[in-house]
Order: C-alpha cells, then sequence, then structure tokens
C-alpha cells in the first residue's frame, strides 16, 4: 500500500502540531519518521491511520483519497490499519491469545477459525505455545511480540509503529527490529516506523523523514540522510549517535573535547571508509589532522564512517586539503554540532 500525504495540516488551538506535512511512502517497505519530543510524529500518526481528521491536506492510499471517509467506510478501512505502541496496550485482563484473538472477535470472524489464526499467529512472532501466559508474566519484548500479532490479526496492509522500541533495552529492541523486518517482507507491509531513536531508523528503515516542528525538515534514503545530512536537526540526530554530544558537554570520558577553531566534521561512504584518507590529503596538503572522534556504522548495507577532527595549517593548506577531501567524495562540514 502507497501512501501519499499532500500539505496535511493540524490544529490544535494557536499551535500547529502539523503544519503542511507532503510525504510519499511507497508500498512494501520500513518507512521511518523522526523527530524530537512534540515534532508532531504521533499527530501525524493519528492522521495517517485515520484516526484524527486533518484540518487540511489530503491522504491517498494506493491512489485513492481517505481522508473524510465516514462510516462503514472508514471503519473497513481503518480495520486493515496495524498499530502497535510504546506501552504495549494490552488488555491486561486477557492471556496473550485472548488479547491476539480480540480484533478478529470484534470483526466476526467465526469462532472455529479464531483458533488457528490465533496459533498462527504466535507462531509467526515466536511465540508458540505461550498463548495460555497471564500478560502481567510475560517479559516487555514477549508484551510487544503479542501487540505484534494482535496488530497483524486481520491481516492490515500498513502497519504503524509508534516508538514500538522505546521502553525496550538494545537486545530486546533488535529482536523485534528484525521481526518486524521479517514480517514486513513475508506480508508485503507498508510499515510506518516513528521514533526519536536514530539507531531504530538505521537498523530497520529504508526510507526516513526527519520532522521538526510539525514540518518535515529533510526526507530521502536512509543511506543518504546519514552519510549527507543537510539539515541541521539532522546532523543533530546524527551526533547523539555517535556519542560525542556528551564530550561536547565537557564530558571527557570518550575523547578529549578541544574547543579551539578548525574543526570539522567528516563524513565518508562505502569505499572510502576504507582507504588510508588522511594521511594521502595530509602529506599533499601539508596539513596536520587531529582526530577527536570517529566511527564507523552499517545503515543496511553500506558502511558510513563519521569523524570530526581539527585541521592545523595555514588557510591556504587547510582550504587545500578539504578540495582534496571532497574530491575523494568525503563530505567536510565546518562545525562539528
Ligand atoms: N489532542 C491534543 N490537544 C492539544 N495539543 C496536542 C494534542 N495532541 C498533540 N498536541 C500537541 O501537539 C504537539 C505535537 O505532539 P505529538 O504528540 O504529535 O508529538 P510527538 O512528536 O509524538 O512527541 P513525542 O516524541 O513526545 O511522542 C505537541 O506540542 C503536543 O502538546
Ligand atoms: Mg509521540
Amino acid at each position: 500500500m502507497q501512501i501519499a500525504l499532500h500539505n496535511l495540516q493540524r490544529t490544535y488551538g494557536t499551535l500547529h502540531a502539523v503544519n503542511g506535512v507532503s510525504l510519499s511512502i511507497p508500498s512494501n517497505t520500513i518507512y521511518g519518521i523522526i523527530g524530537k519530543s512534540g515534532a508532531g510524529k504521533s499527530t501525524l500518526v493519528r492522521l495517517i491511520s485515520l484516526l484524527e481528521q486533518p484540518d487540511d491536506g489530503e491522504i491517498y492510499f494506493d491512489n485513492v483519497r481517505v481522508d473524510g471517509l465516514e462510516g462503514d467506510a472508514l471503519i473497513q478501512r481503518r480495520r486493515r490499519i496495524g498499530m502497535i505502541f510504546q506501552n504495549f496496550n494490552l488488555f491486561s485482563s486477557r492471556n496473550a491469545e485472548q488479547n491476539i484473538a480480540y480484533p478478529l472477535e470484534i470483526t466476526g470472524t467465526p469462532k472455529g477459525e479464531i483458533k488457528g489464526r490465533v496459533d498462527e499467529l504466535l507462531a509467526l512472532v515466536g511465540l508458540e505455545g505461550r498463548g495460555k501466559a497471564p500478560i502481567s508474566t510475560l517479559s516487555g519484548g514477549q508484551k510487544q511480540r503479542v501487540a505484534i500479532a494482535r496488530a497483524l490479526a486481520c491481516s492490515p496492509d500498513i502497519l504503524f509503529c509508534d516508538e514500538a522500541t522505546s521502553a525496550l533495552d538494545p537486545q530486546t529492541t533488535h529482536s523485534i527490529l528484525s521481526l518486524l523486518k521479517e514480517i514486513q517482507q513475508k506480508m508485503g507491509l507498508t510499515v510506518v516506523m516513528i521514533t526519536h531513536q536514530m539507531e531504530v531508523v538505521r537498523d530497520a528503515c529504508i526510507h526516513v523523514a526527519v520532522l521538526d516542528d510539525g514540518t518535515v525538515a529533510e526526507e530521502g534514503l536512509v543511506t543518504d540522510l546519514f552519510s549527507n545530512p543537510q539539515s541541521a536537526v539532522t546532523k543533530d540526530f546524527l551526533t547523539h549517535l555517535v556519542g560525542v554530544d556528551e564530550a561536547a558537554k565537557g564530558d571527557d570520558r570518550m575523547v578529549q573535547w578541544s574547543k579551539k577553531r578548525g574543526a570539522y566534521t567528516l563524513r565518508f561512504r562505502g569505499d572510502t571508509t576504507d582507504q588510508p584518507i588522511l594521511s594521502t590529503v595530509s602529506r599533499a596538503s601539508g596539513v596536520d589532522f587531529n582526530i577527536r572522534a570517529s566511527g564507523v556504522q552499517r545503515v543496511g548495507d553500506v558502511e558510513i564512517g563519521t569523524m570530526f577532527v581539527d585541521i592545523n595549517g595555514t588557510n591556504e593548506q587547510r582550504d587545500n586539503a578539504i578540495a582534496l577531501l571532497r574530491e575523494i567524495g568525503v563530505v567536510v562540514e565546518e562545525g562539528v554540532l
């Protein structure tokens, strides 16, 4: 299911929670929407999932306009939208299989079919044989698996995950993201992943939109955003991810952080991550590099390196070095934050 948004607006009083969002979300993929707290992510999701009406703008699913649907058409369309949340939203009075059965019951699935379907869903999320477990006895990761199974019960074509892994530890986050990727491929779903964590975008998404103050600050392939971010808010998210922001605040556990001028951010992509670029450029231009922090991470199947350096030399040598770096394909940004 392909989703298109045209100039969506949602205002609460004088607050523009969603302020002119236009996006095209391809079908059969995992699409990330990242933003800080209050950026408008959950509001946007309520609009796209047809829980709330936009004040203005249009929403299309596979080129069919869906905002403004009412009555039975709205109910039918909503049934094919799955949602999972940070706090799982499970019924604590029901056990795992009763939670998963719930949407099947309210959509009138014959009793005889429900049991088989629930078992199938339990297996899909890796909880075979745990159907009778009371919710309170399950770990956070297992609760989210039950929530995923319940969200998939009515065979949705779109799945929204609103901070689905924010309450989980890194290892459990990893296993839930792997499960979501597997299910996405198996079912050909369009998954919209809302998060404030760049790790989630890096590890699960193909495309991403960066939301800031109700507007789209930047949008594109995750690999492009990581290797050549354009907006300040994206760069800020990446800096947090690399973990140098703590060092920048004067915490020297990770790196010795000098405050002098001449600080640059270098971004490497693919091939350039395993070449001795700094030595080459240093020899050719006469500058000295002082590496303050650096790291390489995997984004999809591409390696992306980030390095914070001081470049010491005359202005001319420095300009020369920067030109050489750019020639090799390194993105050079002045400043580190
Ligand atoms: N029903 C509402 N009534 C009034 N204001 C609202 C309502 N829902 C959201 N807002 C406001 O809209 C803005 C965006 O909120 P939203 O929940 O969409 O942000 P978010 O990006 O999901 O944040 P978080 O990461 O904290 O979940 C916030 O300033 C919020 O206070
Ligand atoms: Mg939210």
